[in-house]
């Protein structure tokens, strides 16, 4: 049986290189790690996540798709709880700040043997900077365009070194590198974003956001 998956979702699956044994970490209807099984590019998952109704819901869902012998199924916290025989976590749909806490609670992921995968649904910008001040370095990052949305995906891994400014906390280098056609929309709304946060009468903008907003105003696409 085949499984629909939203553009967001598969770009997150498109960074997921055959072969790996994932963590779905925030799996909810465990539909990320059902499409990478049944599309043959995950061996195993395991499908993890903070509140027992999802959890429930992904293992209905692999029993309803024939692969729960292929995944395993974890109430936790991040990935506190998790065995870590995995090579890849994936964690999508969840926001930044959350993000920060899942990656600052483990550090035994810094380890060139995991890869990190992530989909992050809000303030992308302190996730990205939280990376870049941890060593954490950002391979490949995408765009998707998901009903009224555009979404980023990013593909990271320890690898210390790679120090973004204040602009690349909101446009990659990795994003700008990737030639997606919807770039030049997501520096406008990042654009968007940090003018209403820092201009006009009452705001006491940080210094690292003026930085941003003149880099990515600078920046040519
Ligand atoms: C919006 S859903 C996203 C589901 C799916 N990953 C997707 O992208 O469609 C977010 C899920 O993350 C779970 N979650 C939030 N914080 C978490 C944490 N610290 N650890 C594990 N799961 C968490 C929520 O319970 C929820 O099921």
């Amino acid at each position: 049986m085949k499984i629909s998956l939203s553009p967001r979702l598969k770009m997150c699956c498109n960074f997921v290189a055959p072969g790996s044994r994932i963590a779905d970490v925030g799996c909810d209807h465990g539909y990320l790690s059902i499409y990478l099984i049944l599309e043959g590019i995950a061996r195993s998952a395991i499908a993890a996540d903070i509140k027992q109704m999802p959890l429930l819901s992904a293992k209905r869902n692999a029993q309803k798709y024939g692969v729960e012998d292929k995944m395993e199924f974890y109430l936790s916290d991040g990935v506190q709880s998790l065995p870590r025989d995995f090579d890849t976590l994936v964690c999508a749909g969840v926001g930044g700040d959350t993000m920060v806490s899942i990656l600052d609670a483990a550090p035994w992921l810094k380890d060139a043997r995991y890869r990190v995968v992530l989909q992050c649904q809000s303030k992308t910008h302190l996730l990205r900077r939280y990376l870049s001040e941890n060593g954490w370095r950002i391979y490949r990052e995408r765009l998707a365009r998901d009903g009224k949305f555009l979404y980023t995906a990013m593909d990271i891994g320890y690898a210390p070194g790679q120090v973004l400014t204040p602009g690349q906390w909101y446009v990659s280098p990795a994003l700008l590198e990737s030639g997606c056609e919807e770039l030049e929309e997501y520096r406008q709304n990042m654009i968007r974003l940090l003018s209403l946060a820092t201009e006009g009468e009452g705001k006491h903008p940080e210094p690292e956001q003026q930085t941003a907003l003149a880099q990515l105003r600078q920046l040519s696409i």
